[in-house]
């Protein structure tokens, strides 16, 4: 009998060691070393139905490839297909990563009712009767939607024979298991596996695949790192349980930009798509509270108005807490230093705690002015005016310093109402007969001035 072949695996990157050790030496993790069993499968799990051994691809001239017939589906969810860059790409495998219960199989359901095509939902994870439960609360007259609850791959591939769906979606990729393989489901070597043979129908038949994927603790896609370099697009779905807004954003895009955001909002029949997101991002409050600034950001090409608030206290032990949620911790110390250094305020001895609301991230460097003026005015106990807004960066020594595209940001403080909005003096700005006042600064002195 041949000697079953094993190799070891760390189940935290997917490094593939020949024997067991304590610790991983690319992620350093302790005890997270397996032994799995391999076979290199002879015979894929994707057979393409034409004889494969004869379609061996050529080469072409560049100018001889054609891109004219649709190659994007548009899948009807607005937010979705701005963050694939239009819809998704014919024969693109898409890896859709998010905590338990943020609601990826709710969003890939609901995008597979609505869709004109016939769709194949695979779910490994819950029953038929369950999922069209879920379906009834979404949108239960659905023609071209297929369920199948199956994880075998080499299954699965015989019903799509059958069934020959447009699109295929994969409710999760850690529950599928392959024949050629002898490790469980939900292992390194099964992960890469099946993810393979669904490359390889998805390239073969130029059907697009959508595959859910667990993510641990920390945030990473589970499996292997692998997983993420094999697919074409990888989609984050992230937001709090306990917040109503859910946020999608690409980490990885071979087909558009990585910088947009779907939002959407989790109702009781399913989620809504937030096409205008200032307008709830923004606690609309009639009294005016100290330690609240708006910051107008850009998300990807969309502008967006965000709170942020600020509460700056005596410490209450000896070393001040510092803390910020949904912004940079050590961006908020610089900017803390600065103030100190370049406006004179003692902050050194004070706690300051940061929230941007409605549990989203920031990266964008315009939102320190909003974190700076916040800060300020919650030192200050002086609440700013309701209709005020920021859009800068802060400099190491105190000069306010331009953004880009701040006319777009103007532009859209304005349509929301804003009577001021502050920038830099650097930022070069043509447009006129706006009714909003242009507020120019050049150095934190000026704001400090004017605000407090
Ligand atoms: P689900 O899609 O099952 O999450 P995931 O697949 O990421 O684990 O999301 C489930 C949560 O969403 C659950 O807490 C119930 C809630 N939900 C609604 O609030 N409204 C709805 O219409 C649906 C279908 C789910
Ligand atoms: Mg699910």
């Amino acid at each position: 009998m041949a000697k079953v072949k094993t190799t070891f695996f760390c189940q935290s990157c997917g490094t593939q060691y020949a024997k067991w050790q304590g610790q991983c030496n690319a992620c350093k993790q302790w005890n997270t070393i397996v032994e799995e069993i391999v076979q290199k499968p002879e015979i894929s799990g994707w057979k393409s139905p034409s004889n494969n051994a004869k379609r061996v691809s050529k080469p072409l001239r560049i100018k001889d490839i054609d891109t004219s017939h649709e190659i994007r589906i548009n899948t009807l969810d607005a937010e979705f297909n701005r963050v694939l860059g239009g819809g998704i790409v014919q024969g693109s495998l898409t890896l859709l990563g998010g905590e338990p219960g943020i609601g990826k199989s709710t969003l890939l359901l609901q995008i597979a009712l609505k869709l004109p095509y016939k769709t194949l939902y695979v779910s490994g994870e819950e029953s038929q009767k369950q999922i069209k439960m879920r379906a009834e609360r979404i949108n239960p007259n659905s023609e071209n939607c297929y369920i199948l609850t199956e994880t075998k791959t080499q299954n699965i591939f015989k019903q799509i024979e059958d069934v020959e769906p447009d699109i295929v979606v994969i409710d999760s990729i850690q529950t599928l298991h392959s024949d050629y393989i002898e490790s469980a489901a939900g292992s390194i070597s099964q992960i890469k596996e099946c993810t393979a043979e669904l490359i390889k129908f998805a390239k073969e038949t130029n059907t697009p695949v959508v595959l859910i994927g667990h993510i641990t603790k920390d945030g990473n896609i589970a499996g292997p790192k692998i997983l993420e370099h094999m697919v074409d697009t990888v989609l984050q779905f992230e937001g709090d349980r306990n917040h109503v807004f859910r946020i999608l954003r690409a980490h990885k895009n071979r087909f558009g930009s990585t910088h947009e955001l779907g939002i959407y909002e989790m109702q009781g029949s399913g989620l809504r798509e937030v096409s205008n997101p200032s307008e709830i991002l923004i606690s609309k409050k009639d009294e005016e509270l100290s330690g609240n600034a708006i910051a107008a950001t850009l998300e990807g090409m969309r502008p967006l108005m965000i709170e942020v608030q600020a509460l700056v206290s005596s410490a209450v032990y000896g070393t001040p807490q510092r803390s910020a949620t949904g912004f940079n911790a050590k961006r908020l110390n610089m900017l803390l230093a600065v103030l100190e250094k370049r406006a004179g305020f003692k902050l050194g001895a004070k706690d300051v705690f940061l929230n941007i609301t409605g549990g989203i991230t920031v990266d964008d460097p315009a939102i320190d002015l909003a974190v700076v003026a916040a800060i300020l005015s919650s030192n200050e106990d002086v609440a700013l005016p309701k209709d005020y807004c920021f859009a800068a960066e802060v400099g190491l020594s105190g000069e306010i310093r331009p953004v880009q595209r701040v006319e777009q940001r103007i532009l859209e403080a304005e349509k929301l109402g804003f009577a001021t909005i502050f920038v830099s003096k650097y930022n070069k700005i043509s447009l006129k007969n706006t009714q909003i006042k242009i507020q120019l600064v050049a150095k934190i002195e000026d704001l400090v001035g004017i605000l407090v």
